[in-house]
């Protein structure tokens, strides 16, 4: 693991107030200068300097009672980015108590099975560590390479400083890992780098697109939950989550079963961003709902968490055999440790902006032009309407109208794809575009639309509709 661009700036939190060294990393683009996530120890706290009165009513100084709607949206913010960073929402019975996730984390030597996964496997993996949560002598220690980053006694003090994103572990009073669960900001945060490569501050919304979700489960030493679920043998089952692929999730399988179909012989879909959700009315690929919808359905029937989820829709036995098989639409665990979280969950989404392109990151001239040719001869702005960059109303198509094949729209109820809201996509340019990644650049989304709607666009327009979508 590379270290080394972290030295300096550690030099400098250590040398300056929090307030001054936050935020100004400069390092990574994509991080402090443009991170929107509303991040404790980052740009938040930068741009609260900034705009100190942007949640706060005209008139309400310090002490003064504020505006009660104002108030509200403070106060769901702060609890939907604590629900969002660090709820499990009771699902370490699952991963840890059923999987024995955590048994795979700690490894032989500390008493579980397996190698074990040290802080060098657990970055490789694509797992990021929150350095807002590391105390000084240790971010010293790591700086001075004094850190065995291949011990996975390193990976449980970590758990144990809670630094590791979207990973709790659960210790006893004897400091031993006993459990683990997962968090919402596992698939969809990421860090900005400032520290060292997969160290450094929270990016809230941010697709894990190096994130192997496949490989990390299926690490785990008993998968037996699953297998009965799903009716294959274990081999089968680990065959299939180490091919999913970095930065890829299949949040249907556990419903159909199907775990191969569609053009690249995946069924799993890249992770998207959580950011710039606001004003877009369905969610997901394949438009199952609301974001209060899909945060209650994640919640409960992919992370494992105990809690209350109704959805009839999941009784259709041919299209979702096993969700209609196991009453997956009726769910009701006691004490709903999901339901009460929600509002506040969906508050602090929609209040993640999708970040900013960073400056010089586009050629601005050929943006324009290109913004001319989005709302004109290219005929995007018809589906991708500015500003939401979706369909205001019901935002699904049929996949003859996009031109893509069917399987994926398909394993959802109304067999349609959503117009994906196209803010932010310079921030998640890795995995590829659509929903299986299909389309490597923007280019080729860009020339699948010219041959699928015979645009006849000309290289170089093409080029131009790429760089506004690069400035979105
Ligand atoms: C294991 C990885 C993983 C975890 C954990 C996870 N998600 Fe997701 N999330 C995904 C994937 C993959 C999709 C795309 C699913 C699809 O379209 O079929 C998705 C989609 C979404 C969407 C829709 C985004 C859009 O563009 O419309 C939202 C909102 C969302 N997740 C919120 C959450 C919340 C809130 C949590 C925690 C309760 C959570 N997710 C936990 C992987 C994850
Ligand atoms: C008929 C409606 C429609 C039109 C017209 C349309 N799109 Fe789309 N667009 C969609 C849908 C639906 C998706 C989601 C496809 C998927 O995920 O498989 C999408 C996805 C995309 C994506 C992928 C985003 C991501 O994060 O993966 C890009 C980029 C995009 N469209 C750009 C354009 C451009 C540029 C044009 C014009 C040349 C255009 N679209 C025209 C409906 C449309």
């Amino acid at each position: 693991m590379k270290r080394e661009m972290g030295y300096a700036v550690l030099a400098l939190c250590l040398g300056l107030s929090a307030a001054a060294c936050t935020g100004d990393e400069g390092g990574q683009a994509s991080g402090a200068d443009t991170g929107r996530g509303g991040e404790e120890g980052g740009s938040s706290e930068s741009r609260s300097h900034h705009e100190p009165d942007a949640m706060a009513p005209p008139d309400a100084g310090p002490g003064m009672p504020g505006d009660p709607a104002m108030d509200a949206a403070r106060r769901m913010v702060e609890e939907g980015r604590e629900t969002f960073r660090r709820d499990t929402f009771g699902d370490e019975a699952f991963w840890g108590g059923a999987l024995r996730l955590h048994d795979a984390i700690k490894g032989e030597a500390l008493g579980g099975v397996g190698d074990g996964v040290s802080p060098a496997t657990a970055l490789a993996l694509g797992l990021k560590v929150d350095v807002d949560a590391l105390p000084p002598e240790l971010l010293e220690a790591l700086a001075a390479g004094q850190v065995d980053l291949d011990d996975p006694a390193t990976t449980l003090a970590l758990l144990q400083l809670d630094a590791v994103v979207g990973v709790k572990g659960i210790f006893d009073d004897g400091g031993q890992l006993v459990s683990a669960g997962i968090r919402c900001a596992l698939c969809h945060s990421t860090v900005d780098d400032s520290f060292a490569p997969g160290i450094g501050h929270r990016l809230d919304g941010w697709a894990a697109r190096d994130l192997d979700v496949g490989a990390i489960i299926a690490a785990a030493p008993d998968l037996s939950p699953l297998t009965a679920l799903l009716g294959v043998d274990d081999a089968t089952l680990r065959a299939v989550l180490r091919g999913w692929g970095t930065g890829k999730f299949d949040a249907e399988v556990l419903l159909d079963g199907k775990a191969a179909g569609g053009p690249s012989g995946s069924s799993a879909t890249l992770i998207p961003p959580a950011y710039g959700l606001a004003g877009v009315n369905l969610h997901t690929f394949t438009g199952w709902g609301s974001v209060t919808y899909w945060n209650a359905f994640v919640a409960n029937l992919e992370m494992q968490g105990q809690g209350v989820f109704y959805d009839p829709r999941l009784d259709d036995a041919d299209r979702f055999p096993i969700a209609a098989a196991n009453q997956f639409g009726h769910k009701s665990s006691s004490p709903d440790l999901i339901t009460p979280k929600l509002a506040a969950l969906h508050f602090y989404q929609l209040a993640l902006e999708a970040p900013t392109p960073p400056a010089g990151s586009f050629d601005e001239k050929a943006a324009a032009r290109g913004e001319a040719l989005f709302a004109g001869k290219a005929r995007c702005a018809g589906c991708h309407v500015p500003p939401l960059y979706t369909e205001p109303g019901w935002n699904l198509h049929t996949p003859e109208e996009i031109g893509i094949d069917d399987f994926q729209a398909k394993r959802s109820p109304e067999g349609r794809y959503r117009t994906t809201p196209l803010r932010g996509l310079w921030s998640h340019q890795t995995g590829g575009f659509y929903h299986d990644g299909r389309f490597a650049t923007l280019f080729d989304v860009v020339c699948h639309y010219d041959s699928a709607f015979h645009l006849g666009l000309s290289g170089s327009e093409k080029d131009d509709v790429v760089q506004f979508l690069l400035s979105l």
